[in-house]
């Protein structure tokens, strides 16, 4: 499928940019869009989309996607193939300081992009939801199980999405794949993770908060295996068969859990500074465990995510000691109060 026009939405956030550069050395061409949301350092942000900005395949637009006559004009003006749509107000905790946030980009603002779709028709929508969708479920999670138990308004506005977009699959035969993405991490992830957080910690000496005492499970999805799983997916729409619509969603997951205490240890290691751990119980709205059943996945891309999580973290914390000692581009200005919140 070359030389496709696709849409990405969050261009300059931490999975689109990863995205958007892959499709570019793909050959296909690459509309972003981003309002350079201040939740964490905007500077992070104009890093990514600068490396993006150097390929001639690339264009941006600066676009609040809650602004609907903005987006109106976008889809008036321009037609693509594909579209991903990744902006969000992401963070579990911060839903509860800042829900109107959550309102405005995840449901107001995907609202608006299902409009342009359905006039735009492209060949294949797909969006980010979270496996935050499924709270406190048995792991490991499948697409079958419930997820309407949402544990925070962050998780709760992804479920809407998926319903949201499951309504134009079925009236408009919109081919729609929703994305439940499991705790991303690399190079150029987002700093207000616990990830990112507990690095910045470990190098600064300070203490870091460790929710339910470290006793938590994560399903821990390298970047570029994130991104490899959406660039299969691109090109696979989900057919209508009968009377079900075009539509599905998949779990993005590396199913092998890892406890968080592990994490820091592989940080300890490959930052090579002793962590110390203020150790804190469990914070509303998170979850204990999650763990992707990635059996669908397999069988629509014949690819699943399994970059181990020595390996990941090692190339995170290289990435993050460069950033550091200033060989990256500008270090961030301070995150969101997003403390060590391992769930996005
Ligand atoms: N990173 C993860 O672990 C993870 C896990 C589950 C789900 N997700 C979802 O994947 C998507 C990408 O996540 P990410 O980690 O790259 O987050 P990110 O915050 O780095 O990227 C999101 C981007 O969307 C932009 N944005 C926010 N509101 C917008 C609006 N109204 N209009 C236009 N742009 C807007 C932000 O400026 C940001 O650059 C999000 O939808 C997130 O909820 C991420």
């Amino acid at each position: 499928m070359p030389e496709n026009r696709v849409l990405v939405t969050g261009v300059a956030g931490f999975i689109g940019a990863a995205l958007a550069g892959r499709l570019l050395a793909d050959g296909h061409a690459v509309t972003g869009v981003d309002n350079l949301s201040p939740y964490y350092g905007v500077a992070l942000k104009r890093a990514r989309l600068a490396a993006l900005e150097r390929h001639p395949a690339f264009s941006f637009l600066p676009l609040d996607l809650a602004d609907r006559a903005a987006v109106a004009r976008l889809f008036d003006t321009r037609c693509f193939d594909a579209i991903v749509h990744l902006a969000a107000q992401p963070g579990v905790r911060y839903s509860m300081e800042n829900p109107a946030a959550y309102i405005d980009a995840n449901l107001a603002g995907f609202g608006n992009v299902l409009e342009g779709a359905r006039r735009c028709r492209p060949a294949h929508l797909m969006f980010a939801s979270s496996s935050s969708v499924y709270g406190e479920a048995t792991a490991p999670f499948s697409e079958n199980q419930c997820a309407d138990r949402p544990l925070s308004l962050y998780a709760a506005t992804k479920r809407a999405n998926e319903l949201m977009a499951y309504s134009y699959a079925h009236l408009h035969r919109l081919p729609c794949t929703g994305l439940r993405f499991f705790t991303v991490y690399g190079p150029w992830m987002r700093p207000d993770m616990a990830i990112y957080r507990f690095a910045e910690g470990i190098v600064a000496g300070h203490p870091i908060p460790v929710f339910n005492r470290g006793q938590m499970r994560r399903d821990y999805t390298y970047i570029d295996d994130a991104v490899e799983a959406v660039v299969r997916l691109l090109r696979r729409p989900p057919q209508a068969s009968g009377t079900a619509p075009p539509y599905r969603v998949l779990n993005i997951g590396n199913h092998q859990p890892v406890e968080l205490t592990h994490v820091i240890a592989l940080l300890e290691r490959h930052l090579g500074r002793r962590a110390t751990l203020e150790l804190l119980p469990m914070q509303p709205g998170d979850v204990h465990a999650t763990c992707a059943d990635v059996t669908a996945l397999r069988e629509v891309t014949g690819f699943v995510p399994s970059t181990p999580i020595d390996q990941g973290i090692a190339r995170f914390a290289e990435w993050f000691l460069a950033r550091r000692a200033g060989r990256g581009p500008a270090v961030d200005e301070a995150a969101t109060s997003q403390e060590g919140n391992p769930c996005a």
